[in-house]
């Protein structure tokens, strides 16, 4: 049987992303072939195809963080699972396909009844705002906090679940995203055309207990200077490294994928050494998820929940067929997407 698959040989702007047609992979012992019906677009996944993000596979690889589908054929030593079934998992690259074998291990059940666009948003979107929020800054009720990018994937999943802690929440997003952004429960700031350090202190006077600073660079450290004493930066983006889809970081390679988390290594510890009590912490969802894999899934399972009782609703920006990957990398480089992009696989609609 021949199945599709996108594949990148270069790194590389969004022609880098080419469609293949091979022979279908079989399981092998320990393993299930997924039918994929969903996999999310994310910034990080524009990263790998610029070769920048730090969990970047060596070429020739199919990207792709996470995905939606239905076990197809089980491998030896399977057992507990059916075909059929319906399971999410993070594999960090190798989603944009319409098969692909994964271990048993990294499956999680998908309750009945879930859009597969739906669900597809909350594995890798989600888990990080809801981890961030509840693992790392370990929010309370009535705390305030800065959310940047306010308006896209991570950030629109912040605000949801940031609501449904009692949170106050300030977000930066563009003019044209306010209204959305201030619909969902949150004073918006115009990060074009605004300080949003003197705009925190002006309404809120001592600032906020909590920034999730998904920008990168010298922007944590404008973050750390809108914490209230003993508040904390969540690190955990690098936005500011791409400017149109493309890198800022001039040649692609381990050098650059590096150079800019160290960064990251330099603020924190600048964080605990100066006076304050104003702590920059990092998050990585990859991290978590290897060091303690039962949080993933555990987080992951309360998010199908909350999003079964219609409590979280993903915001999906726009639904593409598996084959027009590039067009979905083009549209997430321009910039201005409220919510998930999802390409979607094996016929599953695109309405
Ligand atoms: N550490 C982890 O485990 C983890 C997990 C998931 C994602 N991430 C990171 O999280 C970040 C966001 O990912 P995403 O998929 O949510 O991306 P996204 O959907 O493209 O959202 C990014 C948002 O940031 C906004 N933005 C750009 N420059 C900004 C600035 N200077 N100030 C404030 N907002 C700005 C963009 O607005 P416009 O489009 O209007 O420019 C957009 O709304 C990425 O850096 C990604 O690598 C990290």
């Amino acid at each position: 049987m021949k199945y599709k698959r996108i594949f990148i040989t270069h790194y590389g702007g969004p022609d880098e992303l080419r469609i293949v047609e091979e022979e279908c992979p079989e399981p092998k012992k320990g393993e299930v072939r997924v039918r994929v019906l969903a996999a999310g677009v994310s910034l990080p996944d524009v990263m790998m195809r610029e070769g920048i993000h730090p969990e970047t596979p060596r070429l020739p690889f199919t990207p792709g963080w996470d995905l939606v589908g239905a076990v197809d054929r089980l491998g030896d030593d399977v057992s507990g699972i059916q075909t059929g079934q319906i399971v999410a998992a993070l594999p960090i690259f190798g989603a944009y396909t319409e098969y692909v074998c994964l271990p048993q291990s990294n499956l999680v059940h998908v309750p009945p009844g879930l859009n597969a666009a739906e669900a597809v948003s909350l594995i890798l979107n989600y888990v990080t705002a809801y981890q961030m929020l509840h693992r790392t800054a370990k929010v309370k009720k009535g705390q305030k906090v800065l959310i940047h990018g306010a308006a896209g994937g991570v950030g629109t999943a912040l605000l949801q679940l940031g609501r449904l802690a009692g949170l106050d929440m300030y977000g930066t997003c563009k003019s044209k995203d306010a209204g959305a952004v201030s619909d969902m429960g949150c004073i918006p700031i115009d990060y074009e055309h605004q300080d949003f350090v003197k705009e925190i202190q002006r309404l809120t006077g001592d600032g906020v207990d909590a920034v999730f600073e998904s920008i990168g660079g010298s922007h944590i450290w404008l973050s750390r200077k809108t914490l209230r004493r003993g508040g904390k930066v969540v690190a955990f983006g690098l936005t500011g490294s791409l400017q149109g889809g493309r890198s800022t970081l001039g040649r692609q390679g381990s050098r650059q994928r590096y150079r800019a988390i160290s960064n990251f290594g330099l603020y924190i510890a600048l964080s605990w050494i100066l006076p304050g009590r104003k702590r920059v912490v990092p998050y990585s969802i990859q991290w978590l998820m290897r060091l303690k894999p039962e949080f993933f899934r555990q987080d992951l399972m309360a998010l199908f929940d909350l999003l079964k009782q219609q409590k979280i609703k993903p915001l999906i920006a726009q639904r593409f067929p598996l084959a027009d990957a590039r067009k979905a990398h083009e549209l997430l480089g321009k910039g201005g997407v409220m919510g998930k992009i999802v390409l979607m696989c094996n016929g599953a609609s695109i309405e």
